[in-house]
Parts: structure tokens; C-alpha cells; sequence
């Protein structure tokens, strides 16, 4: 581990020996001494990443506090204010003056135990700012800004003081005002059930956005590519952007308790880091580990006991109507079903095996009585020690699943007797879900301060049980993977199981082109890939079909594509097991794995069409995904990735020239090829479709 940690200039000195303004030529460099009288140090301040192209300043400008940021000395963000308004309390950001700085730089790297990639360099430049109110309550509080190589972080930090102990933020002041009307992709905050983040997404400019969730990605004329998100979200409310009509700023818009505050707190207390992610194309967006760097390192010691795998589950049934959640004669989760679930995953090399419906609760409206959910009590016909049993001698992960109904306290009454009972049966992972409306009685946000308690509760639990979570509905990912990776992955976006449902239909093809440069930037998703049986409508019911129809728009091939190009350490086979017997394709899905060393866009336009490669962990084999929109596509990659002088066997599997998705979705041919480096492949994809190419060395 490489590590440079110094002081570049601390605090009170710099105040002490009266230095002056410091340029953004040179940001780093104390100036010489001098005798001033107050304000004690510059009230504009600046600091560059380690390459100097992005520079970020926090100033009092007439006693308003702002920040803003340049690349390459044109400016990104213009002066944009930060602050907060209190419940009985005035304003903090107006009339103060910086008072102090301490600065430092750090360069140093740490492993992942699981990953897109095994290894993180965290190499930033820090700038830390003590500001004060010049008069009335002369309270306090400290920006710290991080300016990495591709991007940049600051938050707020409020130091224990007289006039600032119990607190209720109303609003965060925090502002991003963009410097160019840029073109962003975004999901609306402000409609029914916002907060699952379970919309489509829309592009257009900044100007008019209303309110929107992050990660917002954002792309300027001449290709700058900027991604606001935030980063440790911790005992805080997630933040949501608010635009306002034909302007180029967005503002921070906290989720709210029911009483209106935002964020309930003593001091000393700091906010979530707000991040800006900056890259020059969009191919270099991913992976993105900015957020990886300003989330604490993992409280969990020893790792090995946390498994990235592949899964299967009775899931899909539920979802086209074949089986029920609860009672009856659908019921899904009988014994039966679940022994040959589990059988089918120790015969395929899956990791697990989950099953949803297996316990009390689900009889009801649930989503408006949730509270009557059991996480200890099994319907009489599934045998959950039995199973459990079962499981853990075919070396299948049983992942019992929680579906809170979002009645949280009913869940949070049974977490610590159910999580101990889990870990009795030798339960390794857990499924959670927040299905339901936050208006219910006691309903809270989904981004709201509460649920941020509430799953860091969950997954502190889990942790002490030795249990990991895929969470659905959840929180935002603001990278506590880093701290916790009991924390696998998450839903907070549309996954598969939109394509099931009627109503407003499916997914279109470029769904996940999107994703992967917007949601998949915050971190893993739980999207369910691997539907085989393609046609199916829901209810069984076979009328024509239409782009309109609830299946997934989608060709074989592109499912297949979908395990390398939407990163989790949980990938579920989604599909009911009939639907895999026979089936050739189904080889990719046995040989995908579910961590990796590196990852490589190999070519990616948002909205359009993306390629990826990543380097299966510990060993020389590549996998390649390509996924198009509803347009056919062919690319060509060069394999300059794999090791020079050494024979290699591509495995590609890849739409037929007979494949439609919406009259032949399933057609595919698969095929082997010698590749060595340095070789161009041509990806060619039909109409959302895709392709899946396993690189491995040849024997
Ligand atoms: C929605 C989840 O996304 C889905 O995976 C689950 O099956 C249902 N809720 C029921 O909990
Ligand atoms: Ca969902």
C-alpha cells in the first residue's frame, strides 16, 4: 500500500501569519507572510485534483458561502451556495466569513473483497474550510472538499458549540449551478411512490428538470460527462436535486420526516459527502468508485464468510402469475418446489437459492397490512429447518426473504429474533423489500432519514449474525458497500420484473443502456437477468404480441449479455428452472462469475448501446456484454486487453440473423473462435439485442 499523507498547511497558522488570496494557478503554494487585520485568511479558496484539471472553490462572496468548480479552467459549476435553514433557528450560510484552512493530500489504495474491480486507488487533494457567522450567534461549521482526478467531493461538518447542539434541518442550501444548460438523464422525485426510484428515465436540459433522484448524470455540448450523486449517507436524508423553471441550477431537496424536518441531529454532526463525478466520455464513467473512496473503510474484519454468487428462486412465478406468494393451491413456496430449486442450483453451479413467500403474512392486502408479515413462521407446508437443512448439504445459500411491506417497526420489533434464527438454520442471505405506500399510517420516506437508520440497523444486524443483504426498494447506494459489504446489492431502479407486469408496460430496449451510465454508477443492482422463456404474457395468456405486451423487450442473446454489463455480486437466473432445462445458452450463465478484477467500457453511448469487459476474478478469462436499444447495432472492440503471445478461445454467443425480439426473441448461435491480442471482434446485434462472449484461454 502506497501511502502520502502530509499537512500541506495547517489551520490557525495560515491564519496567524496572515496569508493573502491565493490564485487557482497556484492553489497549493502558502503565500509570503504579511500583517492583516480580519478576515485572518483569504475568503476565496481553492483546491486542485491531483492532475490540476479540476479546480474547486469555497468562498464567502459578500458573506454568502459558495463553492464551484473548473476542468481545465473552464468553469463547471458557478458559484453555487451551501448552507441550511433549522426549524427555530436562522439561516447558517449568509453573513460569515472563512476563518480558517488546513489542507492535505493522500494517495493510497485498498482491496475490495468483492468488486467490479479488486483494487481502489484513493489519491485526492483536501481542503478543509472553518467558517463562521461575523455576528449574531457566531456559529461554526467546517466544508471539507476532496478533489480527486475524476471528480469531487465536499460536505458539511457542524463542530459541537454553544449556539449549535440539538438541531432540526429544514432544508440543505446546497446548490449546483451548472455553468452550461447541460443535457441530463434523469428519474422524477415527484410523482405516486417516488421514492422506490422504479421510474423511466427521460433526458433533456438541465433547465427543465423539476425534481429529480441521483445519481443524475449530465453531459455538456463538448462532451464533458458530470454526475452528481453523494457518498456516505449516513444518519442524514437522501437528496433529492430540485430544478427550477429555465434555470441552470439545481438545489438540494431533502426527503422529509411527516413532521417536515429533514434531518434530526445534535452536533457534532456531518452531512453525506455531495460528489460530482467528472470524465471526459461516458465510457470512462465506469467503474465508478468516487463514492467507494469517501465511505469509511469496512467494519467487518474478516470478509470470507460474505460470497458473491449466482442465484436462482421462487420469484418469476409470482411475477407471471404461475405461483402466489401466499396460501393455495399456486402457493410457490412449498418444500417440494424449493428442494428442487435448490437442486437445480447445486447441479448449475448457482450459490443460492431464494424463495419470497415462504413465511405468514402474505394472505392479506399487504401492502396496506404489512404489518401482519412474519419473519419467524413458515406456512405449514414449507418446512423451513427441513430446508435449511437441505440447503446447507447441497452447499446452496438459502436466502429467505423479508418483504417488510414498509412496516418498518413491525420488521424492526422481529429483526434480532429472526436474524438469530436465520443464523441458527445457517442462513448466509437475506432478500428485504419495501414494497408499499409511504402514506400508510407511520409510513416514512424511502430516502428519508428514518429508512437511512433503518437499513444501516438492518445491515449492522445482519453483519453481527453473519448475514448479507440484497435489499429491494431501498435506500440509495451512496457506497457503503466500502464500510459494510455484508451489503451485497440493491434494487432502486426498474429490474426485470417491470417486464411481468401489465399496466404500463415493460422496459423498452434501452432501458439498461441507460442504467448503466446513470443507476449502475451509485453501485451494484439486484436487476434479475437470464428470462429464457421470452414470450411468455403474463397470466399465460397468449394473445398477439405488441410492443405494448408485459414481457421483457429483449432477445436471448441480450439476456445473456446482461450478467456482464449490469454489475452485482448477486445475479439471479430469473427464470423458472423448466425454462433453462435443454437449453445450450444456459452454458453462459453457469461460466459468468459474479466478481471481478478489472472492468473496461469497451464502447458506450448513453441511451444507445454499451460494451463491457471484465476480468473474471483471479484468472485469465474475460467475459464481454454488448447490449443495443431498439436499434440493430454492430461494433467492433479490439481485444487489446488479453495477454500478448497467448492463445485464447472466444465463446460467443450472439443473435442469429433470424432473431427479432418481438417474433423470434430466443433464436441464437453460439460459437468458438481463436483470438489472440490485438484482434478486432465485430459485435453485431439485432433490434434489442445483445451479445455474450466468454474469453478464456485456449486449453
Ligand atoms: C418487489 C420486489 O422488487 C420483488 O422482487 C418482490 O418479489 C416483490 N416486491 C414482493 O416482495
Ligand atoms: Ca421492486
Amino acid at each position: 500500500m502506497r501511502r502520502i499523507t502530509r499537512v500541506v498547511a495547517a489551520l490557525g497558522i495560515l491564519a496567524l501569519i496572515g496569508a493573502t488570496r491565493q490564485g487557482p494557478q497556484a492553489p497549493e503554494r502558502p503565500q509570503a507572510p504579511q500583517r492583516r487585520q480580519v478576515p485572518q485568511v483569504p475568503q476565496s479558496l481553492t483546491v486542485a485534483s491531483p492532475d490540476g484539471r479540476t479546480v474547486v472553490t469555497v468562498a464567502a462572496n459578500n458573506g454568502r458561502l459558495v463553492w464551484s468548480a473548473t476542468r481545465d479552467e473552464r468553469p463547471v459549476v458557478s458559484p453555487s451556495r451551501l448552507g441550511f435553514t433549522f426549524r427555530n433557528a436562522p439561516e447558517l450560510g449568509a453573513g460569515v466569513q472563512l476563518v480558517e484552512q488546513a489542507r492535505r493530500e493522500q494517495d493510497e489504495s485498498f482491496t475490495l473483497p468483492w468488486g467490479e474491480v479488486a483494487r481502489v486507488r484513493d489519491h485526492h487533494r483536501e481542503l478543509r474550510v472553518k467558517v463562521a457567522e461575523r455576528d449574531g450567534l457566531r456559529r461554526e461549521l467546517w466544508i471539507a472538499v476532496r478533489v480527486f482526478d475524476d471528480g469531487l467531493g465536499f460536505r458539511y461538518e457542524l463542530p459541537q458549540q454553544p449556539n449549535l447542539g440539538e438541531f432540526e434541518i429544514l432544508e440543505e442550501l446546497t446548490e449546483f449551478s451548472m455553468s452550461e444548460d447541460m443535457k441530463a438523464w434523469w428519474i422524477p422525485a415527484d410523482v405516486s411512490s417516488p421514492d422506490r426510484q422504479e421510474m423511466l428515465w427521460s433526458s433533456g436540459p438541465v433547465s427543465k428538470l423539476r425534481l429529480v433522484h441521483t445519481p443524475l448524470t449530465l453531459q455538456s455540448s463538448a462532451g464533458l460527462q458530470a454526475v452528481i450523486h453523494e457518498a456516505d449517507l449516513t444518519d442524514y436524508a437522501g437528496m433529492y436535486l430540485q430544478g427550477r423553471s429555465e434555470s441552470r441550477t439545481l438545489t438540494a431537496s431533502l426527503a422529509k420526516w411527516r413532521d417536515g424536518a429533514a434531518v434530526k441531529g445534535r452536533t457534532p454532526f456531518r452531512s453525506p459527502w455531495r460528489t460530482l463525478q467528472l470524465a471526459d466520455a461516458a465510457e470512462q464513467l465506469a467503474p465508478s468508485t468516487l463514492t467507494l473512496r469517501l465511505n469509511p473503510p469496512s467494519r467487518i474484519a474478516d470478509t470470507r464468510w460474505i460470497t458473491p454468487m449466482k442465484y436462482n428462486g421462487i420469484w418469476w412465478g409470482m411475477h407471471v402469475n404461475t405461483m402466489t406468494w401466499g396460501s393455495g393451491r399456486l402457493h410457490g413456496a412449498t418444500t417440494a418446489n424449493t428442494r428442487a430449486y435448490i437442486d437445480f442450483a447445486a447441479a448449475n453451479g448457482l450459490g443460492g437459492t431464494l424463495v419470497e413467500g415462504w413465511n405468514l403474512g402474505w394472505d392479506v392486502d399487504w401492502m396496506k397490512q404489512g404489518d401482519g408479515f412474519n419473519f419467524t413462521t413458515a406456512y405449514p407446508d414449507y418446512d423451513l429447518p427441513g430446508i435449511a437443512a437441505y440447503a446447507r448439504q447441497k452447499n446452496v445459500a438459502l436466502i429467505v426473504h423479508n418483504e417488510t411491506g414498509s412496516f418498518v417497526e413491525n420488521y424492526e420489533r422481529q429483526l434480532d429474533s429472526a436474524f438469530a434464527l436465520y443464523q441458527r438454520l445457517g442462513v448466509r442471505a437475506i432478500k428485504t423489500g419495501y414494497v408499499g405506500d409511504t402514506t400508510n399510517p407511520g409510513g416514512h420516506a424511502h430516502q428519508g432519514q428514518y429508512m437511512v437508520r433503518h437499513h444501516r440497523r438492518v445491515i449492522e444486524t445482519a453483519a453481527r449474525h453473519g448475514i448479507s443483504v440484497v435489499m429491494h426498494e431501498p435506500i440509495k447506494d451512496t457506497g457503503e458497500r466500502r464500510t459494510w459489504p455484508n451489503m451485497l446489492s440493491r434494487e432502486g431502479a426498474r429490474g426485470m420484473e417491470f417486464n411481468a407486469w401489465g399496466g404500463e408496460g415493460g422496459n423498452p430496449p434501452e432501458h439498461e443502456t441507460i442504467l448503466f451510465f446513470t443507476r449502475m454508477l451509485s453501485g451494484p443492482m439486484d436487476f434479475t437477468p437470464g428470462i429464457f422463456n421470452l414470450t411468455i404474457t403474463r397470466s399465460g395468456s397468449n394473445v398477439p404480441r405488441t410492443p405494448q405486451d408485459s414481457r421483457p423487450r429483449s432477445t436471448l442473446a441480450r439476456q445473456l449479455a446482461l450478467y456482464v454489463v449490469l454489475y452485482s455480486p448477486v445475479q439471479m437466473a430469473a427464470d423458472l428452472i423448466e425454462n433453462y432445462e435443454g437449453q445450450p445458452a444456459f452454458q453462459f450463465i453457469r461460466d459468468v462469475p459474479t466478481d471481478w478484477d478489472t472492468t473496461r467500457v469497451l464502447h458506450g453511448r448513453i441511451g444507445d448501446d454499451v460494451v463491457v469487459a471484465r476480468k473474471a476474478k483471479g484468472k485469465d478469462e474475460w467475459f464481454i456484454g454488448a447490449i443495443t436499444d431498439e436499434e440493430a447495432r454492430e461494433i467492433t472492440v479490439p481485444l487489446d486487453f488479453l495477454t500478448a503471445g497467448r492463445g485464447y478461445v472466444a465463446e460467443i454467443y450472439r443473435d442469429a440473423p433470424a432473431t427479432d425480439w418481438m417474433t423470434n426473441p430466443t433464436a441464437l448461435t453460439i460459437t468458438q473462435l481463436p483470438v489472440t491480442r490485438g484482434e478486432v471482434l465485430r459485435i453485431a446485434m439485432m433490434r434489442a439485442g445483445g451479445q455474450a462472449i466468454r474469453i478464456r484461454p485456449a486449453r
